[in-house]
């Protein structure tokens, strides 16, 4: 039997899982609220929450999955990339508890691990304790897929193809087709929030407030970049200028001036920006699906919980005879079942990590 706990530490949600024989036996995920006042993600105060945070979460992750923690077989930890001070925390505890149980370590990349979302595969214990995993159908790509990876950092195609017929490994092998040469699509969704004077993370209030506004009234600059590669700054560029020109015409210095004065203002700037990143992301994914000729094609990350990108995964998916996979929301935000699942195939593979293993803030897959 195999029997893994995963931490996930890098951003700001502390998140612990329980794996055992690639069917998850629990998911727990503290998030914080300490940076809602700050609009954005303030790391020191991030690392100090994971650090009251991390104990009560594994023991809790621990006990829903009715597992003693002498019954591990390894610890896996997200590694990076993060934000450093978060990511030292999960490290450190991982580290430590691998070493007191004599049981070996396993490091995940956070991106790899939301590709692996995809792979989870909850027991059924769990479904029956978790309402909201009821009725789900959990169906998993087939190789070779793309991975439409938007997330607050990244915005990746990612092609993932199983194992070569030269070797035995377990985990999929990944290459980046293309990726944000500059913000990330939840970045400019959060950017834009911020400006429009929206809680944080933006990203939610846009989708919330895209489902009443009009996405043709203010027109947004479109990226021309080769490839498969996004940009995301122009596109936010150009959303501070058509407000900031909108200001001026109306003799108004704030935001909220304005929206006294142009009706739906807000929610017809979200509308505007959603249809757009939206048609960004989906146009490019289509063109790699079309030039690979691959027809499974999958969403991850958090900005996989937006409902106008789903919406249109589900439209391309008719359109264009493809298979798409949009995970159960759980599993799209930043959570430890998917580093579970991505630290279940290193285990089959003997992938494990030195000791001395040190957690990096930036690297791709
Ligand atoms: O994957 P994630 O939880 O954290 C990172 O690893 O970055 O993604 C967080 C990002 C934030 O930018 C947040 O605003 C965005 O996902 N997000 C959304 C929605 N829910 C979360 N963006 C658009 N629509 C949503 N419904």
């Amino acid at each position: 039997m195999i029997t893994i706990l995963s931490i996930e530490s890098s951003c700001d949600d502390t998140s612990a899982a329980v794996i055992r024989d690639g069917l998850l036996l629990s998911n727990v995920t503290a998030s914080q609220s300490v940076h809602e006042e700050f609009g954005g993600v303030v790391p020191e105060l991030a690392s100090r929450a994971h650090q009251q945070n991390i104990v009560p979460v594994v023991d809790a992750a621990l006990r829903r999955a009715g597992v003693d923690k002498r019954e591990l077989s390894a610890i896996a930890f997200t590694r990076g990339p993060g934000l450093l001070g978060s990511l030292l925390v999960g490290t450190s505890f991982a580290k430590g508890l691998a070493l007191s149980l004599n049981i070996p370590l396993i490091e995940v990349n956070h991106l790899q691990g939301h590709v692996m979302a995809h792979f989870v595969h909850p027991a059924d214990s769990m479904i029956a304790a978790n309402p909201k995993l009821q009725g789900i159908e959990f169906r998993h790509p087939a190789f070779p897929f793309l991975c439409l990876l938007v997330s607050g950092g990244n915005s990746q195609i990612v092609l993932v193809e199983s194992h070569t017929p030269y070797t035995v490994h377990h985990t999929p092998s990944m290459t980046i087709l293309g990726q944000t040469i500059d913000d990330a699509a939840g970045e400019a969704f959060d950017k834009c929030a911020k400006v429009l004077g929206l809680p944080y993370p933006g990203g939610p209030w846009v989708d919330k407030l895209a489902q009443i506004g009009d996405p043709t009234r203010y027109p947004l600059a479109k990226p021309n970049i080769p490839g498969y590669d996004y940009s995301f700054s122009g596109l936010k560029t150009s959303f501070l200028y058509s407000l900031r020109d909108q200001m001026k015409a109306e003799g108004v210095e704030t935001i909220d001036e304005l929206a006294a004065k142009v009706p739906n203002l807000r929610e017809d700037y979200c509308a505007t920006l959603q249809t757009t990143v939206i048609d960004i992301l989906m146009r490019k994914l289509k063109r790699a699906a079309n030039d690979l000729g691959i027809r499974q094609v999958a969403l991850a990350g958090g900005v996989s919980a937006n409902s106008g990108l789903r919406a249109a995964m589900i439209d391309y998916a008719k359109r264009y005879h493809w298979q798409a996979f949009i995970p159960p929301f759980s599993f799209t935000t930043d959570n430890a079942a998917m580093i579970a699942q991505a630290a279940y195939y290193k285990f089959l593979d003997a992938d494990f990590c030195p000791i001395d293993a040190v957690p990096y803030a930036k690297t791709t897959i």
